[in-house]
């Protein structure tokens, strides 16, 4: 099999790959180019390329270049880039734990996941100066303008949220007033998923917080709310483990994104 390879210089050159990608599904050629790269010591120069295949002919394109049809591939291909915000101040919490599920599961389905925990950023609250409205970016420099910045460009969001008073927690509805600078900008996004967890046995516990992002979401119209997950019953980090229901629903979201 022939493998071209556009690489950083944009001289496309040819390779001979021993054994066989046919047959491989689609969502899986990358990781099976990957692991050929490695096979093949080509890890380094190639690592963040992607693999298209035409007929008998694979493609890797790495090239700046090339990025633009790169990102039309993943389209085609049903990739997505997802991120995940969880937003608990307690790293290794039970909502942080759906948070890992789904991105397992989003990974398994081939697609690209970035996970941020606001636990390690610093943010501040929104001034309601609507700035933002005008120039498109927050007068406050701190760690939001990088997550807005994912944000903008991912295609799906996945909060994660313990529930705090029947609502949100303040980390999450501070971040979310903080995404102002987008109301008026192209973002990527349209699915938008929530996983909550509460000590609340009751299912209802967390209708306050799909309430209160269901509030956001209208006010980004392209996107829709496309799933949810309630952890319910847990209190210490952990306790959700002993819930494979709620782990399972969380794990078929990521593969099902
Ligand atoms: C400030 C605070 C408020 C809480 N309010 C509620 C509540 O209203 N209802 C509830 O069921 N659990 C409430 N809890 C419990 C948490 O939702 C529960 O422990 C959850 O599993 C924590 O998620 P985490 O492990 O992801 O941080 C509250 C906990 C804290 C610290």
């Amino acid at each position: 099999m022939s493998i071209m390879v556009a690489p950083l210089d944009g001289k496309a050159r040819s390779l001979t790959c021993r054994g066989s990608l046919g047959g491989v599904p689609g969502g899986f050629w990358q990781a099976a180019w990957k692991r050929w790269c490695h096979r093949h010591a080509l890890e380094q120069p190639y690592r963040h390329s992607i693999m298209t295949r035409q007929g008998s002919r694979f493609f890797a394109w790495r090239s700046n270049a090339a990025r633009e049809r790169v990102q039309i591939i993943r389209e085609r291909l049903g990739m997505k880039q997802i991120l995940i915000v969880s937003t608990s101040p307690r790293k290794g919490g039970n909502s942080d734990i759906l948070a890992d599920e789904f991105a397992r599961g989003a990974r398994e389905a081939g697609h690209t996941v970035e996970k941020v925990c606001l636990c390690d950023k610093a943010i501040q609250f929104c001034k309601g100066c609507l700035a933002c409205q005008k120039t498109r970016r927050c007068v406050i420099d701190d760690d939001v303008q990088g997550i807005v910045e994912a944000m903008k460009r991912a295609d799906a969001v996945v909060f994660a949220t313990p529930v705090y008073y029947y609502a949100m927690s303040g980390q999450m509805k501070t971040l979310l007033d903080r995404t102002n600078p987008l109301f008026p900008a192209e973002y990527a996004f349209r699915d938008v998923y929530l996983l909550t967890s509460s000590a609340d046995a009751s299912e209802s516990a967390a209708d306050g917080v799909v309430n209160g992002l269901k509030g956001w979401i209208a006010c980004f119209d392209k996107c829709r709310l496309k799933g949810v997950v309630r952890g319910t019953g847990v209190t210490a980090p952990g306790d959700i483990r002993r819930h494979a229901s709620a782990l399972e629903a969380a794990h078929a979201l990521g593969l099902n994104a």
